[in-house]
């Protein structure tokens, strides 16, 4: 049985902190940031609130678009580097708030391709086990682990959730997908603190090598966004819409260029949510999926990548 997205949902907090907010705090300007990213603000998660509480309105609003309740879930994934708790699980933490229990509920940690890791991981399980109905969520409070002192990462970063359910179907849905790790690559994109017998042992703020990750993002994406394609028999003009990780404008623009897809075939959300890592790419999905541009029998290309590194894609039919 193919499986089938029935269902996207988004949550953004309230709060929103513009490129300007951020220039009367530290030495940069909106113009910088617009021109080497494409960001123009991020919302920002207030003390009181959790990765989980970002993760339930946006998981209730899939549940509701694929037309189902909490309790037809069997499966949930939550794609996150910013857990609530070291454990439980922010899969459990929110199966608890959706109000069900029995299904497994578990976390993916694959940074920025968290998601892709997540859904790829859900078509699996869909197909090969007893579940029906999943529900994948990437959901992140990275302004907890920046160091706000640091103009080369805090401009870049916001907090966010995207869902989406994915339910056994009569109809092609995901088509095909394909997950890549290289742990050699660690370096460049971390948070390399941890804790140990109640301390924090090492850095706990996030670290980047912003030019090497430039590159290598801009390789991998296109690269396995080719692999998915022949992997399903396709090429490159049966594209209709590329989804990709929503980081910086001009490594989605380099992207595009390297899959000879034009703008136009691109959703990028970017500017106004900055990089959500594991919730860019269901965010920029659910706010296509509302706006309308994403339209049944379309073939939509999500493309991840991430600390690890990570990077994956995947292939749906709409
Ligand atoms: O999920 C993946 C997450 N990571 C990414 O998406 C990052 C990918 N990398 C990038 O997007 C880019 O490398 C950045 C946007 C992070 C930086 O752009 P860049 O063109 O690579 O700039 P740079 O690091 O080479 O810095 C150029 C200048 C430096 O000043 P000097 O040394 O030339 O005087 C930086 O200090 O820009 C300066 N700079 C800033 N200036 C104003 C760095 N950050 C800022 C800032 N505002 N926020």
């Amino acid at each position: 049985m193919p499986n089938r997205i029935t269902g996207t949902g988004s949550f953004l907090p309230a709060t929103v902190w513009t490129n300007q907010d951020l220039a009367k705090r530290i030495a940069t300007t909106d113009e910088w940031i617009v021109a080497r990213t494409g960001i123009r603000q991020r919302h920002i998660a207030d003390d009181t609130q959790s990765t989980s509480d970002l993760a339930l309105p946006a998981a209730l609003q899939a549940i509701a678009a694929a037309g189902l309740q909490p309790s037809d879930i069997d499966l949930i994934i939550v794609a996150t580097t910013t857990p609530d708790m070291v454990f439980p699980s922010t899969a459990c933490l929110l199966q608890a708030k959706l109000g069900i229990a029995g299904g497994p509920a578990f976390d993916v940690q694959a940074v920025c391709s968290g998601f892709i890791y997540g859904l790829s991981l859900a078509d699996h399980l869909l197909t090969g086990g007893p579940y029906r109905n999943a529900l994948v969520v990437g959901a992140e409070i990275y302004s907890r682990i920046l160091d706000w002192d640091d103009r080369g990462t805090c401009v870049l970063f916001g907090d966010g959730a995207g869902a989406v359910v994915l339910s056994r179907g009569q109809q092609p849905g995901i088509i095909a997908s394909r997950l890549h790790a290289d742990g050699s690559h660690a370096d460049i994109l971390k948070v390399p603190g941890h804790v140990d017998r109640g301390a924090i042992r090492g850095d706990p703020l996030l670290r980047m090598d912003g030019q090497g990750v430039f590159k290598f993002a801009v390789r991998v994406l296109a690269d396995v966004a080719n692999e998915v394609l022949a992997d399903a028999g396709m090429n490159r003009s049966q594209i209709d819409w590329l989804i990709p990780h929503q980081a910086n404008v001009r490594i989605i623009d380099a992207t595009a260029r390297k899959l000879a897809l034009p703008p136009e075939k691109v959703v990028t959300t970017v500017a106004l949510h900055a990089n959500t890592s594991a919730a860019s790419i269901p965010l920029a999905l659910d706010i296509a999926v509302r706006d309308g541009r994403i339209q049944p029998g379309q073939h939509l290309m999500l493309a991840g990548v991430g600390g690890g590194f990570t990077w994956g894609a995947v292939l749906v039919r709409w």
